[in-house]
């Protein structure tokens, strides 16, 4: 997730490019740049670190002439945060200046394609190859749009673009796909942003780009154009929100706003991996024969990071038949851990600066092991401590309490166990197609979790149980993993004590807990062992508890006969259940928390990035 702008007006472009950038820091901060045409030439100012940094080096902005531009705040995916890889990105020729949030996922083959032709790269990103295709199809005689309408077609990918050209002054076209792009009215002045916030202060009347738009304006006009090149008209909208909750995409919190983002933060994790029909994991380099020798894989990792281990325990064992331990970080390292180039250890870690996990990581190494790194910021300690890193690519995650962190990393697992499977041909071929066919559906299937039935439901349950004292999760199999993330959230976030167990291992003790008005969450997905599952709310349900069910679609008549209250997923495959059952989990837990009056972004006693042992 990067943050864009663009501006065409009288007044000075740079300032008013910064100030929008400085609203769209939420989006990525690890670099920052703007590009102006200054009356003879474009001229980019960029630097690494925070939006404040090209502050300086611009003196806010006065020291670059120019009333039209584009600017950028980088969350970064393809290449480390630095100063050559910030945006805006030049073309070789110098002609082009390109602004992108999205991800272009050929952009191998289309840099060798143009390398071939003799074009020259400065920086490690994706975006780059946008401006060289750009600059590429101008020189055969296209014009600008149809320059940046040819490139677009060669993109498979996401993307939201701002692109000037050096050869028509007071111009900015703007193109999207999967990445969001609004346009905004001025008077004498027209605006392009990622997202309102970023030109609220000029202007409340919008028009929100869809997939294919492309549109070109000046200071006074505006055109649009569909995916087929025709002239259209876009409906106009009038921003009434105020900018604290525009920041927050009119969520009411961060942490709502990254629950509903969870179905594409999911597709932009796989979606780049797979090309046909198998998995592709161009950023892991293992040497040959190692998946072949590799005796045990350790996942370790923190908090929900670790519950992700737990999950990948049974998708990786199912799948690969390779012994799999997870290990809470914090316990590793004085473990005394068995490791050699045997095994491999998978660490988890959104923020990718955890004390505790960079230090088992570290050990890991010390001991021989090959480390491979599951995280979300790209040039943070344990990635750049890894051998190999996988990037879940979820964007910046503002709420202390992660959800969409989680179910990329989620996803990650299943990537990486199918890739596994693939490579040591573990799976039948009729069971491989039949996991990708299911993983390709995920994204969408979430966005049906997200239904407003659903969301009705979950809002509906949290006002009848938010009082509870004590709420149990249970589930088997993989749904006692998912119960553990669940209880987490409801602990941190509404501040309520609640255990997760296996739902067979309740009788050996804890369900001496159990009284009248006992919350009891029971997550049963697995139609194998759904009927199991029943008995355990059976005992709970005898001993007073109050039951809600988390299950499948199709099961609606069965979880009825054990309990009045349920909430329904899609069905996918087993193994991947998971990530339709956390998103009730989650919402279920905000809503919660939201009744109690809770500070849901901001929960006391905890911190985004624990740095500490
Ligand atoms: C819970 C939560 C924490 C983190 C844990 C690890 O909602 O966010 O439990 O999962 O602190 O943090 P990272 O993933 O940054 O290593």
């Amino acid at each position: 997730m990067c943050g864009i702008v663009g501006y065409v007006g009288r007044e000075q472009a740079a300032p008013i490019l910064l100030d929008g950038l400085s609203k769209l820091e939420y989006r990525g901060y690890d670099s920052a740049g703007i590009c102006v045409y200054d009356g003879a030439a474009l001229q980019v100012a960029k630097t690494k670190g925070r939006l404040q940094n090209l502050i300086d080096l611009t003196r806010g902005g006065a020291s670059l002439p120019g009333t039209s531009g584009i600017g950028h705040t980088r969350w970064a995916t393809h290449g480390a945060p630095s100063d050559k890889n910030s945006h805006p990105h030049m073309s070789d020729g110098r002609k082009f200046s390109v602004v992108h949030n999205g991800i272009i996922e050929n952009y191998l083959p289309l840099k060798e394609m143009l390398e071939k032709k003799g074009m020259q790269f400065h920086s490690e990103t994706d975006t780059e190859v946008v401006a060289n295709l750009i600059e590429y199809f101008y020189a055969q005689g296209a014009t600008f749009r149809q320059a940046v309408r040819k490139a677009v077609a060669r993109v498979e990918g996401s993307y939201a673009l701002g692109v000037l050209c050096a050869d028509v002054p007071g111009t900015v076209i703007g193109v999207k796909k999967d990445s969001p792009l609004i346009f905004g009215y001025g008077q004498g002045r027209n605006f392009i942003a990622s997202d309102v916030p970023a030109i609220l202060k000029y202007t409340r009347d919008v028009v929100y780009l869809n997939d294919g738009d492309l549109l070109e304006m000046t200071a006074d006009s505006v055109t649009f154009y569909n995916t087929h090149g025709e002239v259209v008209e876009k409906k106009t909208e009038h921003v009434t929100w105020e900018i604290s909750a525009a920041e927050k995409g009119g969520y009411a919190h961060f942490m709502l706003k990254e629950i509903y983002e969870q179905p594409k933060a999911v597709r932009d994790t796989i979606h780049p991996r797979i090309r046909e029909g198998r998995i592709v994991l161009d950023d892991i380099q293992f040497p040959a024969e190692y998946l072949k020798n590799l005796r045990r894989i350790y996942i370790v990792a923190c908090g929900s990071a670790y519950y992700v281990g737990v999950h990948g325990k049974y998708i990786i064992e199912n799948l690969c038949r390779v012994p799999v331990e997870p290990v809470l970080a914090s316990e590793f390292r004085y473990a005394d851990p068995v490791l050699d180039d045997t095994t491999l250890v998978i660490i988890i870690s959104q923020s990718g600066e955890t004390a505790d996990t960079l230090a088992a990581l570290r050990e890991a190494k010390c001991r021989g092991a090959r480390v491979l790194a599951v995280v979300n910021v790209v040039g943070s300690s344990i990635a750049k401590a890894a051998d190999d890193v996988l990037y879940t690519w979820a964007g910046p995650e503002i709420a202390v309490a992660t959800t969409k962190a989680f179910s990329t990393q989620l996803a990650v697992m299943y990537l990486l166990a199918l890739y596994i499977a693939q490579e040591l041909h573990t799976l039948p071929p009729e069971r491989y197609d039949a996991l990708m066919a299911a993983l390709q559906r995920l994204p969408e299937q979430l966005e049906e979790v997200l239904s407003p039935e659903n969301v009705t439901a979950i809002q509906y349950y949290a006002a009848q149980y938010f009082n509870n004292r004590d709420v149990f999760f249970i589930g088997r199999n993989l749904d006692s993993a998912t119960c553990l993330e669940g209880s987490l959230k409801l602990k941190e976030i509404a501040y309520i004590h609640s255990e997760a167990y296996p739902a067979g291992e309740l009788k050996h003790g804890p369900i001496s807990l159990i009284e009248n008005g006992t919350l009891v969450v029971a997550t049963a997905t697995n139609p194998a062992l759904f009927d199991k599952t029943m008995s355990n709310v059976k005992e709970v349900s005898a001993r007073g508890a109050d039951v809600l069910g988390i299950t499948i679609r199709g099961f609606e008549d069965a979880i009825h006969k054990t309990m009045d209250s349920a909430i329904f997923v899609p069905q996918t495959e087993v193994l991947f259940q998971a990530s339709m059952s956390v998103i009730p989990l989650q919402t279920f837990a905000y809503y919660v928390a939201l009744m109690r009056g809770c500070d849901v972004d901001k929960p006391r006693n905890l911190a985004k990035s624990v740095t500490v042992e």
